[in-house]
């Protein structure tokens, strides 16, 4: 199904569409090659490859913004080359160095910049890493050879509908990974929130779930989960076991430099659905930008978040964070860097 986005400005839905070229680097025999921009096309991987049976896989997404003027910039980059380090690092992958990371997503960028979207569309990148080892005996230890590709995609909307208030499931039974493994961005973690999510869909018409385990509120299976109320800024204490979202760091930023109290804390399921009626809520990542929940279903029964529509104090922010994006306000946070 095509999203309304998709079929006014006929751009794929999220993810669907890709760019023509990729950059790829192989790790062997202990060294790492030039990356190379080559056309985008299938990989070629024999089936006994590690990565094929033991997940040894992370990944990273960030984007790239055409401004008016026709300048593109990247946003925080720096930060995403980061976690990808630290993802490799848990998973026991080679770890890229920096240099490398940011060289393979520059020219990953321009090799396709005459392919990116104007305004408010924006080319996803998604530098990925594989465990390339031929091995199906190495279950106990990491791959000793890597692939690291860099693909992009240009995007519009990621929610099917555009901004709306979104519907979530709280889901305090099922994790989405281990209380530490939640801060690495690997496959493993989206395997494991799959089954609950596409159940919320099925059974709840939901659009995403709230992973919850043991009542303590955590983050949706795709992006960190942000309460707005009274002035004040709630969320998740970043511990190991939620993605440490760049966006949410950028919102709290922001939301700190216009008087917003942040409050980063432990908190629970009842405690959540207390401060729902005087609260607004949403979901905060590269792909959801900032997406507003307006209710929330807990044991069968809906909640409304505030009046269960678009907050107003959640799009303001979502401006002030894109207006830095997209070049229409002064980056005073050196948070863009032009390509
Ligand atoms: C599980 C999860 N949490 C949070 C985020 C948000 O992270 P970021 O803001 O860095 O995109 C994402 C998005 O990639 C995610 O997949």
């Amino acid at each position: 199904m095509r999203s309304f986005q998709s079929q006014c400005t006929n751009m794929a839905e999220f993810g669907q569409d890709f760019t023509s070229q990729m950059v790829i680097a192989n790790y062997q025999q202990g060294q790492w090659s030039v990356p190379k921009v080559q056309p985008i096309g299938p990989l070629s991987l024999h089936p006994g490859t590690h990565v094929l049976h033991y997940s040894s896989t992370c990944f990273e997404g960030l984007k790239a913004y055409r401004w008016q003027d026709g300048s593109v910039h990247l946003f925080r980059y720096a930060d995403n080359i980061k976690r990808l380090q630290n993802s490799a690092a848990s998973l026991c992958l080679p770890i890229p160095s920096y240099e490398l990371l940011e060289e393979a997503i520059l020219s990953a960028v321009k090799s396709v910049e005459n392919e990116i979207p104007d305004l408010p569309g924006a080319l996803y990148i998604r530098p990925t890493l594989i465990g390339t080892e031929l091995n199906i005996g190495a279950a106990g230890r990491g791959s000793n050879e890597a692939l690291m590709y860099v693909i992009t995609s240009p995007v519009g909307d990621y929610f099917i509908g555009g901004i709306r208030p979104l519907k979530l499931l709280i889901d305090d039974e099922n994790m989405r990974s281990t209380p530490k493994f939640g801060q690495v961005k690997t496959g493993g973690n989206y395997a494991a929130s799959l089954a609950s999510v596409t159940q919320a869909r099925e059974k709840y018409g939901a659009d995403q779930v709230l992973f919850c385990p043991g009542g303590q509120v955590q983050e949706t299976g795709a992006a960190n989960f942000i309460l707005i109320k009274d002035k004040q800024i709630i969320t998740k204490k970043t511990d190991g076991s939620i993605l440490p979202g760049i966006t949410r760091d950028s919102i709290l930023k922001l939301a700190q430099s216009q008087g917003y109290q942040v409050r980063e804390l432990d908190y629970t399921v009842s405690e959540l659905i207390d401060w729902l009626p005087d609260s607004e809520a949403f979901l905060s990542g590269t792909a959801a930008v900032l997406s507003p929940v307006g209710s929330l279903i807990y044991q069968g029964v809906e909640h409304k978040v505030g009046d269960g529509q678009v907050g107003k104090q959640s799009m303001q922010l979502k401006s002030s964070l894109t207006d830095i994006q997209t070049g229409q306000k002064q980056d005073k946070l050196g948070w863009t860097s032009l390509v």
